[in-house]
């Protein structure tokens, strides 16, 4: 296909607002898939993702249409559609001339609509603006419509109308994805250049990596060269998403498909890099590219130390097909063997936990997740910090910095004073406000990601009763007042239950932890004090009073089966009991204390 005739084009929408239902009707509407078998194969593949009815990940596709009398080859890639994957967003987009802003024309412009819609214009997209679902009674397109306008300065003449669900508007939107959306520049007779937006890992043929093609051409038997790693392949095979892969001759300068060249790993190939010919090499790779990097740990650990060595190979398994989610073994006082994972943010995390547990048949503890902090030294060097085992002494510490995040929220207007209080009380910056109606408002704070990972988006929902929703970017590391706050029982420091905290917080957060403490250990003979400490100072204490009488004196009457099963359950626990100094600490402490609630 010469290049005129090609567009590649994304689909931009928030959660729900109907971008699956439109992508299934363009696969409709090209023939390339029939109803039937539609319901068969749907293009959003992972089960998990069905399950939570939410798409993380579409399958890109080639469709062919005739326009005009024209045939067309029309490549739709999809964005992720979550604040955790806004790289792999901005790479998709890179992949495209033209966004199709899908906006549900009942529930109008949502925060994710316009974080993307700003991403894809930065990266100088034609946006086609689309209403969805005008078939719904209660859409309102006039006040979505005016909200497009103020908030991304959308020209109302331009917005399309459309059912992603009846086909209404199908070929209104066919010809303006050709009309409006810029042929591909780029030239045939370069050194290959092409972008990776994205890749999955295939058992028979290795890495399958997904591909737009900038410059030059693309063919089974080149040898071709990550820039970024510099390591060199010989392609086995090369196609086009059908959306099965379907094998082709070559791809050239402005087309999307993907290669496969008996990769092992998906350590070599990163979203963003450029692949160029081994043998004649572009002079520089395409700009944009930034290393994956976890935003959010936590520790998980296996209930049972004997499935340390499954949970090891279960999570090599998973980094197979997920290249920036990242894990290191790590020993912990209280929990044993585990590791400490790295995740992009709270959604991947979840999703990886349910992954491993659906996989691999292993009770997992997973652990309070915490962010990344960086630390600059008194001698100049910068450290990064993964938990707090990684904290330096207080003394070596010249500066402690935290990730922060601008956050974005879409509101109803009477929601504001009390999403404002919420951000002051986390530590937030306020940085604007915007009205897109009379009722609708934009409010843009700046916040530490730890303020925000917990449960400021449940925070969000129950006070704007479903109605507001937020997005986030990381903007950069800013300097805090933070501490680790330790705890200590019977004087003995407990290494597992330390945490990171803002000192402001300290006593609270150190008192909310010694009572979960206080509840999980039994009574001593002596008197057991629980305290928690910044370095040596004592911010909150707890005491467990001394045993008074014999457990047994629990059991009214002299029942010997009642006694009985008491020592029986008494023995079971002392399998799972710690010893920390003189105390006996029983594992589900720290459980009670390290899980998140
Ligand atoms: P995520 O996968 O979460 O990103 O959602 P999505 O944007 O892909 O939305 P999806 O296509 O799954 O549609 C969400 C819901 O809206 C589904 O129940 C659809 O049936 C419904 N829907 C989509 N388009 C239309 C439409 O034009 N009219 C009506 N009435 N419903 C629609």
């Amino acid at each position: 296909t010469p290049t005129f005739q090609i567009r590649n084009f994304c689909i931009i929408a928030h959660i729900d607002h109907g971008k699956s239902t439109l992508a299934d009707q363009f696969l409709l509407k090209t023939g390339t898939l029939q109803e039937r078998e539609m319901r068969e194969q749907a293009l959003d593949s992972m089960d998990l993702e069905r399950e939570r009815g939410i798409t993380i990940r579409m399958h890109p596709v080639t469709l062919y249409y005739t326009y005009g009398g024209r045939e067309y080859e029309l490549n739709l890639i999809d964005t992720p559609g979550h604040v955790d994957f806004h790289y792999e967003v901005s790479r998709s987009l890179a992949a495209c001339e033209g966004a199709i802003l899908l906006v549900d024309a009942f529930q109008g412009v949502q925060a994710q609509t316009v974080a993307n819609a700003f991403l894809a214009m930065e990266a100088n997209l034609k946006i086609i603006p689309v209403l969805n679902k005008i078939d719904l009674p209660q859409a309102r397109p006039e006040h979505v419509i005016a909200e497009m306008e103020q908030a991304l300065l959308i020209d109302p003449a331009e917005v399309l109308r459309v059912s992603a669900k009846t086909g209404l508007g199908m070929d209104e939107l066919m010809a303006a994805v050709i009309e409006r959306i810029p042929p591909p520049q780029g030239s045939v007779e370069q050194p290959l250049r092409a972008l990776v937006y994205n890749s999955h890992f295939d058992t028979y043929k290795g890495v399958v990596v997904y591909v737009r093609i900038m410059d030059g051409q693309l063919r089974v038997g080149q040898k071709v060269r990550f820039m970024r790693t510099g390591r060199e392949f010989v392609v086995t095979e090369v196609g086009r998403f059908r959306p099965g892969m379907t094998r082709c001759e070559e791809l050239s300068a402005g087309e999307v498909g993907y290669f496969t060249a008996n990769i092992k790993t998906l350590e070599y190939v990163n979203i963003g890099d450029t692949v160029t010919d081994a043998l004649c090499p572009a002079a520089e790779p395409l700009p944009g590219y930034k290393e994956p990097k976890p935003m959010v740990f936590s520790g998980l650990y296996p209930v049972n130390n004997d499935d340390f060595e499954d949970l090891r190979e279960a999570l090599a398994r998973l980094k197979l097909n997920d290249s920036s989610f990242t894990y290191q073994p790590e020993v912990s006082d209280g929990l044993g063997f585990g590791f400490r994972c790295g995740f992009l943010g709270m959604l991947h995390r979840e999703i990886i936990q349910q992954r491993l547990e659906r996989e691999c048949d292993i009770e997992l503890v997973q652990t309070a997740p915490n962010v990344t902090y960086e630390i600059l030294k008194r001698d100049g060097t910068v450290v990064t910090v993964h938990g707090p085992q990684d904290v330096p002494d207080a003394g070596q510490i010249q500066e402690f910095r935290e990730p922060i995040v601008r956050v974005s929220f879409l509101l109803p207007a009477e929601n504001i004073g009390a999403i404002m209080q919420l951000c002051t009380d986390r530590r937030g910056t306020f940085v604007r406000t915007e009205y897109l109606s009379p009722k609708r408002v934009m409010l843009v704070y700046e916040m530490p990601l730890a303020e925000v990972i917990y449960d400021l988006y449940d925070k969000l929902k129950s006070i704007t009763h479903g109605y507001g929703t937020m997005d986030y970017e990381f903007i950069g590391f800013r300097a805090a007042d933070l501490v680790k706050l330790d705890i200590l029982v019977h004087g003995n420091r407990v290494d597992a239950l330390s945490v990171i905290v803002h000192r402001s917080q300290a006593e609270r957060r150190g008192r909310a932890i010694l009572k979960k403490l206080r509840d999980q250990i039994d009574r001593h003979l002596f008197e057991v004090a629980l305290q928690a400490a910044i370095g040596s100072r004592i911010v909150a204490r707890e005491n467990i009073a001394p045993l008074r009488k014999n457990v047994t004196a629990k059991c009214y009457g002299g029942d010997i089966t009642r006694k009985r099963k008491l020592w029986a359950k008494q023995a079971e626990g002392k399998k799972r009991l710690k010893q920390i100094g003189k105390v006996e600490v029983p594992q589900e402490a720290f459980l009670a204390v390290l899980e998140q609630e």
